[in-house]
Parts: C-alpha cells; structure tokens; sequence
C-alpha cells in the first residue's frame, strides 16, 4: 500500500482510515471520492512543526487550494492554523463563505480580472500575489478606490527549471507566470510596485513547478531569492519582510516514485535561507509556504464501478469504470501514473496488467495503462489511490456528467462534504 493509513480487513476489503471502502461505494454511491481528514491534519502539522522547529515559527503555510477547494479543506486548515492560497475569485468566495479570515489568504493568479481584484481588496485579503506590471497600475486604482492600501508581493521567476533530470538554473525559463530575474524585469517591477501610492510591497514570491522530488531545487531557490531580496536592500535601500517560496513537493503515485518526504524539503529550504541570510547578513524574513498536492493527495482515493470488462486478443484487456476523465483528467493530460486495485478483493494478488478505462466518448479516457491489478469483472469496486489532489478541484461535466461526491472519513466514519451534483443541477443555468 502506498500510505499507512489504507490497510485491508479480514474480510479482503479495503480500509482507508478505518473505514470500510467496498461499504462506502454501497452507501454513497460510485465514483466517489474518500479523504481521510487525520492523514490530511497530520500533513497539516507535520508542516507546521518543520516550522516551528527550524524557523521559530515565524512562517504561515498557505495551503494551495487549487489542489483541493471545497469548504469543508478550508475550515480544516484553518482550524489547523493554516491560511490559504486562492486563485480566483471562486476559490476566495469559497474560502470566505467557510468562514477562513481573508487576512490568512493570498491572492494568486497571472490574469486577474478587476472583478476578483476588487473582491480581494474589498475583502481584505492579507497578501495579494502581483504578476504583471498593469495588474499593479490596475490593483492601484481599485485599492485607491476603496480608500485602501494593500499588501502585495510580486512573483519572480527564479530561473530554476524543477523539472528536468538534473534540475537546472537558467534564466530562460519559458513561462507565463511572473517578472523575470535575468533580464532585470523583476528589479523594474520591484521599483514599479515600490512607488504606487496604495500598494505596499511586503515581499516576493516565487514557485519552482509541482510534483518536485528532491530538496535541492527548492534550497537553490531559497538562496536565488535571498540574494535578489539583498540586492533589492543594496541598490533601493529597502529591506522586504516576507518571502513565500510557493508549493510543490511532490507525493507517491506509484511504487517506483521515491519523493523526499516534505518535511525534509522545507527543513533544508529553511536551513538554505538562514544560511544566506547570515552570509549576507539580512534579517531572516517570515516564510510563506504555499503546499497543496502533499497536503491532500496521498490522503485521497477515488471508488469507481466496475461496468464490463473487455479483451481485444493479443492487444490488452480494458475494465471499464463508471467514472474517468470527468473526475480525474490526470492520465489524459499528463499521462500521470496511479495505483489502483480492487476494493473487495484488496488482499489478492495484483496478477494481471490492465488498462482502466473511463465512461467518456473518448478514446483517451483512461485512468491509466499497463496497471497491475486483480482480475476484475462487472460489480467489482476499483479503487484508484493518491487522487486526493487535482481531481475533484480538476473535475468537469463533460458528457454531461454529474460531478462526483466527496466523503471524508474520520476513526472510521465517513460524512459527506460535497454532495453528487444531480441531474437539476446539471441543467440550472441552462435557459
Ligand atoms: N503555489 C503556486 C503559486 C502554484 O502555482 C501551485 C501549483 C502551488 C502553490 C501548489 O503546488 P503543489 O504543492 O500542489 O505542487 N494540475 C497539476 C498541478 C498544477 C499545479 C499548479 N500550481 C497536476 O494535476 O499535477
């Protein structure tokens, strides 16, 4: 089993935080997707302690809402002490209708509207992330409009490029997101943001990409900031307070994944800073972290309905489910890897390699290929593991889908925190 907390029963059946899955399907219907809530508060913790210990705790985790944002995440991460990352007006009106203090969000997103714009300042949301120059002459104007001043910080592309084998530092990373270190883009920003009357830069952002294995990326761009937030204090005389060092430290998806756990990541990214921060000697500033997939992706599976089974000779056997890409696009879109197996004989041998196909009009609408499993039939109950990130939050009504339920478990009783869309809801903005 990928985590400790999914385990099987004498039955055959499995267990994810005490809680039979095989009775779950039954009672909740299928798909359905099951979080267990002490694994997800456990990683809320086990985040906060890594601060408290290595930094003094001057730090706020920010948990990444995109990878999982529905009211209940929210109201449990705030009552853990987190804050959180939203990034778009929808994920802000969620967060504040669970009850999350605006002052413990930050405001992403690289093409705000001056709806969501207004909507954050309006409602006081405690650091605004700015990604481009006219969205701070607009931010400027909507906060001069509201007789505010706001936070900001800007996000800066660090040059590390996270994703190749070797990571790499380059200052000709191609992307949409931020002001460029290389170039002097990031500088002119920092000046830009510096002088407009109702914005008040209280640091910088950066997030080196998702799914990141290793710890050395992250430090690297811990001292790449560091030392941009010194040359920012030599050439302007400005010394910023706060660094947030984005999300991204990734989870296992298959037995072959060996990820760092995120604990040993953000110790080393704090242990990089303190250092640079004593070589330069620059006050340490307070970190923001911004987790999503470690926070919830291990603590989520999704049940599916087995529907039929299908053998083409000599080419592959298909077990088709009554769910896919409309509640999880992950194979579709980036060929990411699962484990699955089947929920009711979850003591079995895995004997035989399958592709898992979904229920859309689409070829691509798989949960995955060449995946071990036991030998399933019609009425099995398949469960996909490590589908607690970006797949609900990535989840859509194409073919008209419903989208799924979400339950979430705690000493073994499962309560549900999304309700199955119906079929009225599928049509309610159809006029
Ligand atoms: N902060 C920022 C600014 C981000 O852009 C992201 C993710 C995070 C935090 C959280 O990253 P995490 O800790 O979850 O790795 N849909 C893709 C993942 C996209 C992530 C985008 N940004 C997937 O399914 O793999």
């Amino acid at each position: 089993m990928l985590t400790p907390n999914l385990t099987v029963s004498a039955e055959g059946h499995l267990l994810i935080g005490g809680a039979d899955t095989v009775a779950l399907a039954q009672t909740h219907g299928t798909p359905l997707y099951v979080m267990d809530e002490t694994m997800i508060r456990e990683n809320c913790r086990g985040y906060e302690i890594v601060i408290r210990d290595e930094y003094n705790g001057r730090g706020l985790i920010c948990f990444a809402s995109k990878a999982l944002s529905c009211k209940e995440m929210y109201r449990i991460v705030d009552s853990e002490g987190l804050g959180a990352d939203v990034i778009s007006g929808g994920e802000l009106y969620t967060a504040l209708q669970a009850g999350m203090p605006a002052e413990k969000l930050v405001m992403h997103g690289n093409s705000k509207s001056n709806e969501e714009l207004k909507m954050a300042v309006e409602t006081g949301v405690g650091r605004i992330v700015c990604d481009n120059l006219p969205e701070l002459e607009r931010l400027n104007c909507i906060a001069g409009e509201a007789g505010k001043t706001v936070r900001i910080m800007l996000r800066i592309k660090p040059g590390i490029d996270a994703h190749t084998h070797e990571f790499v530092q380059t200052g000709k990373i191609d992307s949409k997101f931020g002001f460029a270190l290389e170039t002097g883009e990031a500088l002119e920003a920092v000046k830009a943001a510096l002088a407009y009357e109702h914005l008040e830069l209280v640091g910088l952002h950066c997030h080196i990409g998702s799914q990141i294995l290793d710890t050395e990326p992250f430090a690297e761009a811990a001292r790449v900031m560091l030392r941009f937030m010194d040359s920012i204090r030599k050439e302007l005389g400005v010394t910023l307070p706060d660094l947030n060092l984005g999300g991204g430290p990734g989870i296992k998806y298959t037995e072959e994944d060996d990820p760092k756990p995120f604990g040993d990541i953000v110790r080393a990214i704090l242990r990089a800073l303190r250092e640079s921060c004593a070589a330069a000697n620059y006050p340490e500033p307070f970190v923001l972290f911004e987790p999503g997939r470690s926070i919830v992706g291990g603590a989520g599976i999704t049940l599916y309905t087995v529907m039929a089974r299908k053998t083409i000779p000599n080419v592959r056997t298909y077990v088709l489910v009554d769910g896919g890409m409309c509640d999880n696009p992950r194979y579709a879109l980036y060929q990411s890897r699962y484990e699955a197996l089947i929920a009711n004989r979850a003591g079995d041998a895995r004997s035989e390699r399958v592709t898992i196909g979904g229920k859309c009009c689409e070829s691509g609408d798989l949960i995955g290929d060449d995946m071990p499993l036991q030998p399933a039939g019609t009425g099995d109950v398949l469960a996909v593991l490590a589908t607690g990130a970006y797949n609900y939050s990535m989840a859509s009504n194409y073919n008209r889908n419903p989208r799924a339920e979400i339950v979430m478990v705690r000493d073994g009783e499962a309560r549900t925190v999304v309700r199955r869309e119906s079929y009225e809801d599928i049509v309610r903005n159809d006029l």
